[in-house]
């Protein structure tokens, strides 16, 4: 098949520039995106959401199932159509393939799809400067003149990058994500991300505070910290010494304007005590703890190398439960692992039984290429997987739904993000990440004003209703929040 011509240079300076970014995966593929941009809009890139107008399409890939990867050839072959057809106008198109699968597959991409010119692991962002040069510079497309970059820099690729600049903070919205930990040691036997995401780093307190401060000038109110293994955050301190998870939390908790912290994603292994007290101690972090557990069978978690049996998690569990009642607990669960019996299977629904979950995701098993669990057979049959993988989403969604109900009637802040799906709604988180929407034009007390100036507020709510996938509420206070933004309040 005839390569479409590469683009030529489309270097700093040139007109307006555009890159559309599609990304799949994971919260921390999400801010790796936002990552991207902001190294782009250095080169003199503008976001675009329209695919069609993009000079750069980048698809920000997940290589954790199968399914998800598999997803980055078809979206490829829809690219290349793209491509080819603003080829015909003129107009020239570099695709770049980014993220897990770029990392995992790297120069196997360019061989199935010739349409792509740039492939980049997340380990190397901050030279998609160069790459781009590279790519549109070199014309014809033969493999070698493709870029690829998929190496694990030994320096720390977070010193490297772009401190993110306020316009496009702005656009993040009053919640926002900061990377604070990458990769894992962990080694899991069924997890590609050791492979695809490297050894384990933490960025030092310092640029984690500096970037949390310059996050809050620009309105920013709640931050999520990310991380593969968030809780084994161990950064450098000021003064040299190791500073724990908790610890961060405690410096992030001095930020004035800051009003919630929250993170993500934990291994119980890594649930230190100062952490779990932390959740008592420390009024900024929010009541939700995404732990996975991925089984509840200790035959599984002794072959998937988890490193801890139920036992364990049971414990783990009480302990934050002691310290924070009224905690979300969430996981991550896999069904159909090599060697999963029905027996294996039942203990998992026993242990969801015991904890009660707010919210879980499960997956079926799918072996991925250069992990342990891929060697062996993959011998739990596709029946029994979807049968299981029914059974558990079944529980999961009553223990969802059950604690969604305990809100109604209950009063709490919400932290108000964006206008709701439909027109008079002002959308927001409550405290265990639950959606919660208020009604403009069913309320007495909200105009249409302030329900605008609620965005980038905490205000106490009221819950009237349990929806589908959300809370509905009413303000419950005088409208405190409304009046100071303009809003007439009853
Ligand atoms: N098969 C199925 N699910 C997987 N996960 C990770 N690797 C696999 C795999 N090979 C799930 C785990 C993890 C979540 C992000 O994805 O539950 O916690
Ligand atoms: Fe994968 Fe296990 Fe590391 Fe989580 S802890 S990223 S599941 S290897």
């Amino acid at each position: 098949m005839a390569d479409t011509p590469i683009a030529p240079n489309l270097a700093a300076g040139d007109a307006k520039k555009r890159v559309h970014i599609k990304s799949y995966g994971c919260q921390m593929n999400a801010h790796d995106a936002e990552r991207m941009a902001d190294v782009l809009a250095k080169e003199g890139y503008e976001t675009t959401e329209n695919g069609d107008e993009a000079d750069l399409v980048i698809l920000n890939t997940c290589h954790i199932r199968e399914k998800a990867s598999e997803k980055v050839y078809s979206e490829l072959g829809r690219q290349r159509v793209i491509k080819e057809a603003r080829a015909k106008e003129g107009k020239q198109t570099l695709i770049a393939v980014a993220g897990c699968v770029a990392q995992a597959e790297g120069e196997e991409i360019i061989r199935r799809q010739s349409a792509v010119d740039i492939v980049v692991g997340p380990q190397s962002y901050h030279n998609l400067p160069e790459l781009l040069e590279k790519a549109g510079t070199t014309a014809g497309g033969s493999l070698s003149t493709r870029a690829i970059d998929t190496e694990f820099p030994e320096a720390d690729k977070f010193g490297f990058l772009p401190p993110p600049q306020k316009k496009r903070l702005l656009a993040r919205g009053p919640s926002a994500f900061l990377t604070v930990q990458e990769g894992c040691d962990k080694f899991c036997s069924f997890c590609v991300v050791p492979f695809t995401r490297g050894a384990e780093i933490s960025r030092p307190v310092s640029a984690v505070l500096d970037e949390a401060k310059a996050m809050v000038e620009a309105g920013v109110r709640e931050i999520m910290l990310l991380g593969q293994n968030v809780n084994a955050y161990h950064g450098v301190a000021e003064g040299g010494q190791s500073a724990s998870l908790a610890d961060l939390f405690a410096r992030l908790s001095e930020i004035k304007g800051l009003e919630r912290l929250r993170y993500a994603t934990s291994h119980p292994r890594d649930m230190q005590d100062d952490l779990i007290v932390a959740h008592r101690d420390l009024s900024k972090l929010m009541p939700y703890l995404h732990l996975p557990v991925q089984s509840g069978s200790d035959a599984v978690l002794r072959s998937m190398n988890r490193k801890h049996d139920r036992a364990f998690y049971f414990d783990i569990i009480a302990r934050v439960r002691a310290v924070r009642p009224d905690i979300a607990i969430t996981s991550d669960f896999i069904v159909g692992a090599p060697g999963e019996s029905e027996r294996d299977f039942e203990d998992t629904m026993d242990l969801v039984r015991k904890v009660g979950f707010a919210a879980a995701y499960s997956f079926k098993y799918s072996p991925r290429p250069g992990t342990k669990s891929a060697e062996g057979p993959d011998d739990v049959p596709e029946d029994a997987k979807n049968e299981r993988l029914y059974a558990l989403q079944a529980l999961i969604l009553a223990q969802q739904t059950a604690f969604n109900a305990q809100a109604v009637g209950k009063t709490f802040p919400v932290l108000f993000e964006k206008p709701g799906r439909f027109a008079g709604q002002v959308q927001g988180k409550s405290p265990w990440l639950q959606a919660v929407h208020i009604n403009v034009g069913q309320q007495a007390n909200v105009g249409e004003d302030a329900a605008k100036g609620l965005i980038g507020q905490l205000a106490n709510v009221t819950v009237t209703e349990l929806a589908s996938n959300s809370l509905h509420a009413v303000l419950a206070d005088s409208g405190e929040e409304a009046r100071k933004t303009g809003g007439q309040a009853a």
